[in-house]
C-alpha cells in the first residue's frame, strides 16, 4: 500500500463505490501523474453519477400524456403581423436583445477537423458560419442603430481554437465589448456496466453536458449578470449550424412580448412522419414542450387530422427566445435542474495503455426542456425556406449541400421580390449579410449574366 501513501481516502472512497479500475495502472505513474489524476477524481460528483447510472438502465422519464401544442401563425403584411414588427422593432432599438449562438457541439457528423462555426459555408465568398452570424449581427447593429451583444457559447474541446478563429479575423467586425465567449459544462460518459472511463492515464472521458448546458454556462460564467446590468431582456437563441437564421427577427420578437412570454420557439411543419426533428407538445398542466423525434411514438407520430395533415405538425428547429429574467429563475441555486438524456455511443477510451473504440453511453441535456418551466410559452410558425438550413452532413439531408442550395434558393426570391432580374446563366447566389439581411435591404442592381453570383 506503500504507493498508494497520500491517496488512500479518495482510493477508498472510489473502491466502496465500484470504480475502484480507474486505479489499474496506478503502479505506472509517476507522482506528478499521479497527483493529476488525484485533481481529476477529486471533482466527481457521486450524486451525479448515481443519476446518469440510473439513467443508464432506466432511460429518461417522460410525460407519457401530451397533445400537439397550439401555434401561432401570421401572415406577412397583415396589421397584425406590422404591429409585432414594430413592437419588435422598438425593443431591439432600445437595445434589449443579445444574441446567442450555441456551439460547443462535437460536429461528428460533418467530420471536419475544428469548431464547427469555422466551417466555410458561403457557396461564392467562402464564409464561415461564424462570419456569416456576425455579418448578421453587424447589419442588424447599423440598421438599429443600437450595439447588439454577440454570446458564443463553446465546449472544452473547441473554445481555444473557437477564440484563436475569431481573432485572427478581428471577430468579424463584433467590437471586443460586445462579444462574451464561455464554455459550458462536461459530465462523464460511462461504460454499459455504468463504470468512469478515461482517455488518458489521468483524465476522464467526458463530453459536453449538451445545448441545454448553456443555460447554466450563461449563469455561473456571470454573463447574464452582465447582460441584465446592460439591460438586455431577450436573448435570441440559435444553433451554429444554420446559417439562414433570422438572428434578430423583429416580428418574432413582437410576438414574444406581446404574448408576454418567457420563452417563445419557432416552429416548422415537418417534412413528414419521419423527419428526425423533435415536436412541440403541450401537457395536461398547460405547460408546453418538446418531444424528440426517437421518443414520439410511431403510432403518434403518423397520426393525421382530417385534412391528412400530420396531428403532430410543428417541429422545433432549434430557434428561441428567452426572457433573461426567466433564465436566471431557473438557474438559480435550488431551482430545477434540466434532466439529462442519455445516448449510446462510441466512446474512444484508455485502458492499460491502449486507446480504442469502445460502446459507452454520453449524457447530455437539451435546451427544450426548460420549456415546461415556462409560465408562458409560444409556438410561433416560421416558413422553413426563410430560415433553417442546418448543416449536419457533408451531404444528402440537412447537408453543406442542401443548405447551400436553400441560401441561393433565398437569395434569388429576395431579388424575385425586389424585381431585380436574374439573367439566365445565374445559378448560384450569395448575398452578404452586411448588404441585407432582408429583401427589403437590397438596393436596386443589376446581377451579372454568369453561372455565381456574390453581392456584397
Ligand atoms: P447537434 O445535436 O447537431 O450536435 O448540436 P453537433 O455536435 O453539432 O453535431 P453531431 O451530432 O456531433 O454531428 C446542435 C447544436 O447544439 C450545439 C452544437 O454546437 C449545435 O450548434 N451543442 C450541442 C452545444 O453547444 N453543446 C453540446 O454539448 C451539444
Amino acid at each position: 500500500m506503500e504507493t498508494f501513501y497520500g491517496y488512500d481516502d479518495l482510493i477508498k472512497h472510489f473502491f466502496s463505490k465500484g470504480q475502484g479500475h480507474l486505479f489499474q495502472h496506478w503502479n505506472t505513474l509517476s507522482e506528478d501523474e499521479r497527483k493529476s489524476l488525484f485533481e481529476e477524481l477529486k471533482s466527481v460528483d457521486f450524486a451525479l453519477l448515481t443519476e446518469l447510472q440510473s439513467l443508464a438502465t432506466s432511460g429518461h422519464t417522460m410525460h407519457d400524456t401530451f397533445e400537439p401544442a397550439p401555434y401561432i401563425s401570421l401572415k406577412a403584411g397583415t396589421d397584425e403581423y406590422l404591429h409585432a414588427r414594430a413592437v419588435g422593432e422598438e425593443h431591439i432599438r432600445k437595445g434589449k436583445v443579445a444574441v446567442f449562438v450555441v456551439a460547443g457541439g462535437q460536429g461528428s457528423r460533418l467530420g471536419y477537423e475544428g469548431p464547427k462555426g469555422c466551417f466555410s459555408i458561403g457557396e461564392v465568398s467562402g464564409k464561415s458560419l461564424f462570419q456569416i452570424h456576425a455579418e448578421k449581427i453587424v447589419k442588424y447593429s447599423r440598421k438599429y442603430g443600437v450595439s447588439i451583444p454577440w454570446l458564443i457559447m463553446t465546449s472544452e474541446a473547441n473554445h481555444a481554437a473557437t477564440v484563436g478563429f475569431l481573432d485572427k479575423n478581428a471577430n468579424f467586425g463584433i467590437p471586443r465589448n460586445d462579444l462574451f465567449i464561455f464554455s459550458q459544462g462536461m459530465v462523464p460518459s460511462l461504460d454499459l456496466d455504468g463504470k468512469l472511463v478515461l482517455e488518458s492515464p489521468t483524465k476522464l472521458f467526458k463530453n459536453p453536458d449538451g445545448h441545454g448546458g448553456s443555460l447554466t454556462a450563461l449563469k455561473s460564467s456571470g454573463v447574464l449578470r452582465k447582460l441584465i446590468e446592460r439591460g438586455i431582456e431577450t436573448i435570441s437563441y440559435f444553433q451554429v449550424d444554420n446559417p439562414l437564421v433570422k438572428i434578430v427577427d423583429p416580428v418574432f420578437i413582437g410576438v414574444h412580448i406581446l404574448h408576454k412570454a418567457e420563452v417563445s420557439s419557432k416552429g416548422i411543419p415537418k417534412t413528414g412522419p419521419g423527419e428526425k426533428i423533435g415536436v412541440f407538445v403541450s401537457y395536461p398542466d398547460g405547460t408546453m414542450g418538446v418531444v424528440e423525434y426517437s421518443d414520439l411514438p410511431e403510432k403518434q407520430a403518423n397520426e393525421t387530422d382530417g385534412d391528412g395533415k400530420l396531428r403532430f405538425l410543428m417541429g422545433s428547429p432549434a430557434i428561441h427566445l428567452f426572457q433573461c429574467a426567466f433564465i436566471d429563475k431557473i438557474t438559480s441555486v435550488g431551482a430545477i435542474n434540466l434532466p439529462f438524456h442519455v445516448a449510446r455511443k462510441k466512446l474512444k477510451v484508455w485502458e492499460q495503455g491502449i486507446i480504442s473504440e469502445k460502446e459507452g453511453l454520453k449524457f447530455e441535456k437539451f435546451v427544450f426542456d426548460s420549456l415546461p418551466l415556462a409560465k408562458k410559452s409560444i409556438v410561433f410558425e416560421m416558413r422553413r425556406e426563410e430560415e433553417f438550413a442546418p448543416v449536419k452532413n457533408l451531404t444528402g439531408i440537412d447537408s453543406v449541400e442542401s443548405s447551400r442550395k436553400m441560401m441561393s434558393d433565398l437569395y434569388k426570391e429576395w431579388l424575385r421580390k425586389k424585381g431585380i432580374e436574374i439573367p439566365p446563366a445565374v445559378e448560384v447566389v450569395e448575398i452578404s449579410p452586411l448588404l441585407a439581411v432582408e429583401a427589403d435591404d437590397l438596393p436596386a442592381i443589376a446581377l451579372p449574366n454568369q453561372k455565381k453570383v456574390y453581392l456584397a
